[in-house]
């Protein structure tokens, strides 16, 4: 009978559950927090029914990107369906000859899938994460993947890297995250955000003085670098 008593307590769990929900204390949407952000409120909801009570229009539940393309992400922030969920998303294309910016995740775990195009894809691991091929004992192991339509690739959380599209056509991709606030960190731009004293200690004094300040001032602020061999490969100069 283990298997009629188990149903039974399942069956027993979900009344319960569900008579909580009746008795639960007042909800929020009654309590006067309206100066709250909708985001900040479903954060400070007591349980997932009252965030369901605070998303009461089913269009709620549908981010449009074709809305977003300045910023193609989906976050907590601009998709407070989010709050909760833990996952984020974002839906773009990567130029023809661009890179995006050497990056890493600070709070998440990304899937990046190509769903058309080309992607050449490095990543660099954590500290530690040794290249054990026989030319290259003991370096830093870069993890680098040739990615086609219909090809997902993982970024470990806090792992750095960058995508190159080598082609002349737009790469069109999806990625998804495991933090509904998964943020951005550039790796160039904020190391370079130290002092001159420590970025010049940091390469070991081979850059020092003003071209410390030559290289900070060089670094690409466009959304995707471009990559010149490409351009001209492709016949699309400088744009
Ligand atoms: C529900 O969403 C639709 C579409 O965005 C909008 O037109 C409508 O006003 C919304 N209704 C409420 C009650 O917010
Ligand atoms: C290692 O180096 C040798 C000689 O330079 C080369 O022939 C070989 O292809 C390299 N192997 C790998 C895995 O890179
Ligand atoms: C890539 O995305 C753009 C913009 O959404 C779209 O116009 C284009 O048709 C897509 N290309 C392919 C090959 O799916």
């Amino acid at each position: 009978m283990l298997f009629a008593s188990t149903l039974y307590f399942d069956i027993m769990l979900v009344l319960a559950l569900a008579l909580l929900g009746d008795a639960l204390p007042q909800p929020i949407t009654a309590r006067s927090n309206s100066d709250l952000s909708l985001t900040a409120q479903l954060r400070l909801a007591d349980t997932a029914i009252e965030r369901y009570q605070l998303l009461p229009n089913d269009s709620d539940f549908v981010f449009n990107f074709a809305d977003t393309e300045d910023l193609p992400v989906a976050t907590s922030q601009n998709w407070p369906a989010l709050v909760g969920v833990g996952a984020a998303f974002s839906m773009s294309q990567l130029p023809a000859c661009s890179m995006s910016f050497l990056h890493l995740h600070p709070r998440a775990t990304e899937l990046f899938a190509l769903t058309s195009g080309h992607v050449l894809s490095e990543m660099v691991p954590q500290a530690g994460v040794l290249d054990n091929s026989k030319n290259s004992t003991n370096k830093q192991r870069v993890i680098r993947t040739d990615l086609r339509a219909g090809q997902v690739t993982i970024y470990p959380a806090g792992s750095f890297h960058t995508q190159v599209n080598p082609d002349c056509e737009a790469a069109n991709f999806t990625a998804a995250f495991n933090s509904d606030e998964f943020a951005v960190s550039l790796v160039a731009e904020q190391l370079f955000a130290f002092s001159d004293g420590v970025v010049e200690r940091t390469f070991g004094g081979s850059i020092a003085g003003e071209d410390v300040e030559r290289v900070r001032s060089a670094i690409p602020v466009d959304m995707a670098i471009k990559v010149e061999e490409c351009l001209v490969k492709c016949g699309l100069g400088k744009r």
